[in-house]
């Protein structure tokens, strides 16, 4: 038996036949994270695939009940999602929905929605092993007369795409990506595996984009741009020296291999110039001649003495250009498509490093109008993003949600126990954007929570709740003083009164009191603004009898033109024909003439 074991063959699987085995690492834990993810994947590359070709993105999402899934408790869901953006060639299809690892974004610095090359592949995993369809594609680029339709589906022992059912058809787009997956999961609308909850929080960060969905049973709705720009995505950012662990940095020595070391460093990393990587292999103790060499004749010893010098070296600070925002006037814009808002203070902070990385963080607090006197108990909404693709699972671990605990909300008039999250009616949106963003785990529901970054997220939402709290205490004060001005006016009649009974005062002086109250209390403007609005309403009434009045003479007006002009006509057509008539036996008259002259001519 030992033997045996000992004899066991040891195999190795491919990527694709790992993730197949793991689904769930990546999203695809339950029926209902199944959906959210599967949506969430389409519509991350089709927004990124929109943004890097500067296009303004439309996107549909439809989803469909289609009857009941294979798995227990599931549904057999529909889902399509379809883009304007630049399509995709027919050779990269297979890879795109197919194979795993394969990316137009892998490691490139940019703060792009998609990293890793796993997502879409991931969701036609999932439809090929629930529903044992592949993805359902249909794309054209702008120079394509046909749309290329086919389903691609994974040979996961070699991890390569197939496709399936090719087909050249005419399409109404001019250029665009739609992806239909059918899969086992279940749909929920609100809370943590909300497609609602999602929707709701990419039409937030997406103010460029217009979106139409329709969900199962509900009425297609559309939500309309509110910016006409298309983000700017901005240019790749190596790693700071200071970002990475021992095995990261052997990992990354590995993807230069067949670089010279001086190479390596300076162009695999910010902030080293070829004095620095000479000075770091000086401080290594290493050759300066094995600067030329190729990263693979380092041994691992060397690699990791290189290392061990970078950490104690002191570099200058990462660049921040690899950073975006929305900005706080689109962000205003796009918080007004959340519903009813009462009241929203915005924050975009300046990009700042934290843990070697660059990383902006924007906020947006909102209140809502709808929910004010329901929501008085429950806990605030809270929209998270990373690299501006919304957070949904997993959320106490987060950097953004203890960063929102760690704040002392009673300061800004909001409700809250102690260490716990506010609550009342309001959204609280954190957007954390960073080229090199870490997750606690591979489905990046969980931005890590190291102390710099929830030091830089508190601030803003310290910034934030300050301008609320100014607001909220305006509002305290007002309805303080119209509580108080409620009170004497009611007794303050009642104290004129008394008073003029005792001094005998006559009807005129009490009235002239009375008037003098009102004008303490600042009544008499309101009464003023009362009158005015009945004298407005009054005046608008009697301009719409006018414009009855206007309109009846203008077809009045109108009726008589007609006539005057059909008699006109008629009149012209009579002249007409006797001037034609004139006209004709003038004609005979002077040829007439024409011929007798002649004819006395010749006779001459
Ligand atoms: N709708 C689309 N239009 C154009 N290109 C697309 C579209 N969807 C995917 N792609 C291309 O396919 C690649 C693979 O997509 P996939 O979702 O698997 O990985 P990713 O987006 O790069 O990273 P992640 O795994 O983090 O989502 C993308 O990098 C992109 O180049
Ligand atoms: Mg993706």
């Amino acid at each position: 038996m030992t033997k045996n074991k000992a004899n066991e063959k040891i195999v190795a699987n491919s990527t694709a036949e790992y993730f197949a085995k793991n689904l769930q690492q990546v999203g695809f834990s339950s029926p209902i994270k199944a959906v959210l993810t599967t949506v969430k994947e389409a519509m991350d590359n089709a927004l990124d695939a929109c943004e890097e070709h500067g296009i303004l993105p439309n996107i549909r999402v439809d989803i469909k009940k289609l009857g009941l899934g294979s798995l227990k408790n599931t549904d057999r869901i529909s889902i399509k999602v379809l883009d304007n953006g630049p399509g995709i060639e027919e050779k990269y299809v297979p890879m795109v929905f197919g194979q795993y690892l394969a990316s137009s974004k892998f490691g490139q610095g940019r703060p792009s929605r998609g990293q890793q090359g796993i997502g879409i592949s991931a969701a036609t995993t999932w439809a090929l092993q629930t529903s044992a369809i592949g993805a359902k594609v249909t794309t054209k680029r702008e120079n394509e007369r046909k749309a290329l339709r086919c389903v691609v589906v994974t040979d996961l022992k070699k991890n390569e795409g197939i496709l399936k059912d090719k087909e050249k058809i005419n399409w109404e787009n001019p250029h665009g990506t739609e992806v239909e997956f059918i899969i086992d999961g279940k749909i929920q609308m609100n809370g943590e595996g909300g497609l609602l909850t999602y929707l709701r929080g990419t039409i937030l960060l997406n103010p460029h984009m217009t979106l139409t969905y329709h969900l199962t049973e509900m009425e297609p709705v559309t939500v309309e741009r509110v910016i006409d720009e298309v983000p700017e995505i901005p240019k790749a950012t190596p790693p700071h020296p200071h970002t990475m662990k021992l095995g990261e940095f052997l990992s990354y020595a590995r993807l230069f291999s067949s670089h010279k070391n001086a190479e390596w460093l300076c162009k695999g990393f910010s902030r080293v110039s070829p004095n620095i990587a000479a000075t770091l292999f000086k401080n290594s103790g290493l050759p300066k001649t094995l600067l030329d060499k190729k990263v693979n004749t380092l041994t691992s010893d060397q690699l990791k003495k290189l290392f061990q010098t970078i950490q104690d070296s002191e570099f200058q600070a990462p660049s921040t250009k690899s950073v975006m925002s929305l900005g706080e006037k689109a962000l205003s814009l796009s918080v007004m498509r959340l519903g009813k808002v009462d009241y929203f203070s915005v924050v975009t902070r300046k990009p700042a490093i934290c843990d070697f990385k660059p990383v902006q963080v924007e906020v947006a607090i909102a209140r809502l109008f709808e929910k004010k006197s329901d929501g008085e108990d429950s806990s605030v909404q809270i929209l998270r993003f990373a690299n501006r693709v919304p957070l949904q699972f997993d959320k106490a671990s987060c950097a953004i949600v203890k960063s929102i605990s760690s704040v002392n909300w009673k300061s800004y008039s909001i409700k809250q126990t102690k260490g716990n999250l506010p609550s009342g009616p309001y959204i609280i949106a954190v957007s954390v954007v960073s080229p090199f963003l870490k997750f606690k785990n591979a489905s990046k529901e969980t931005i890590d929570a190291t102390d710099e970054l929830v030091t830089e997220i508190r601030k803003a939402l310290m910034k934030a709740g300050q301008s609320l709290s100014r607001h909220i205490k305006k509002e305290a004060k007002t309805q303080e003083l119209e509580n108080k001005i409620k009170h004497i006016e009611k007794f303050g009649p009642v104290l004129v009164n008394t008073l003029c009974r005792i001094l005998g005062a006559s009807e005129a002086k009490k009235k002239k009191a009375e008037e003098g109250i009102e004008k303490i209390l600042g009544r008499d403007n309101l009464k003023t603004r009362q009158q005015l609005d009945e004298v407005e309403e009054r005046l608008n009434v009697h301009l719409a009898s006018r414009k009855d009045q206007f309109d009846s003479f203008i077809k009045e007006d109108e009726e008589l033109q007609a006539r005057q002009e059909a008699l006109l006509r008629a009149e012209e057509e009579i002249l007409g024909t006797r001037y034609n008539d004139d006209e004709t036996s003038s004609k005979k008259e002077f040829s007439r003439k024409k011929k007798s002259s002649k004819k006395n001519k010749s006779r001459l």
